[in-house]
């Protein structure tokens, strides 16, 4: 290979890589906008504890906000998707615990002990995928119409529970409470 051809190639990989890094910051920009409107500065990011109003967010929809550094799914739920999941056995689950840090961690894996209201309308969960740490897709995403994680194929229900593919465990519930109707207190 001549010097020339050789500096060439370098110059592509450099073109390619440089276009990958900027559609990742570009998918990053789409998403963050929403989440930077609602902190309310930057140095409440910082902090353990964190206010989200949740107002704006509607029946069948989730709001994804950043805590301690990582995604938190906040999802509204449906009455179908609430019935759906209560309909569940809870024998029948890869992981029969509830995984929720606001309860005993021997409770089990139903559908009450996974929402955060009784009425189970709010579902809040950290978005990290339990096998090796992918951002599953929401909005009825996978087998189970809850939430899929492309990178190995795993399937969590309307509630957040594995039902199929490699993750070991249900989403996790962080530490979150509402603090008035419209404000979810998490950590
Ligand atoms: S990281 Fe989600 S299936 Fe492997």
């Amino acid at each position: 290979m001549s010097h020339a051809e050789d500096h060439e190639g370098t110059r592509r990989d450099f073109l390619y890589y440089a276009t990958a890094g900027a559609g990742a910051v570009a998918t990053g920009a789409a998403v963050w906008p929403l989440v930077n409107q609602m902190n309310p500065s930057a140095d409440v990011q910082a902090l353990s504890s964190i206010r989200v109003d949740v107002s704006g967010v509607s029946e069948g929809s989730q709001l994804t906000v950043k805590w301690l550094g990582k995604p938190v799914f906040i999802r509204r739920r449906t009455p179908e998707e609430i019935d759906a999941s209560r309909a569940v056995e809870v024998d029948s689950l890869p992981d029969p615990l509830a995984q929720n840090a606001n309860i005993d961690e021997t409770s089990p894996a139903t559908d009450e002990n996974r929402a955060m209201d009784e009425a189970g309308e709010w579902l809040v969960m950290i978005g990290v995928c339990t096998h090796l740490g992918c951002v599953p897709i929401g909005n009825g995403s996978g087998d189970f119409g809850g939430w899929f994680c492309p990178c190995h194929g795993s399937h969590y229900d309307e509630a957040g529970r594995i039902r199929k593919g490699p993750a070991p465990r249900n989403l996790d519930i962080p530490v979150a409470e509402f603090v008035d109707e419209t404000t979810i207190k998490l950590g």
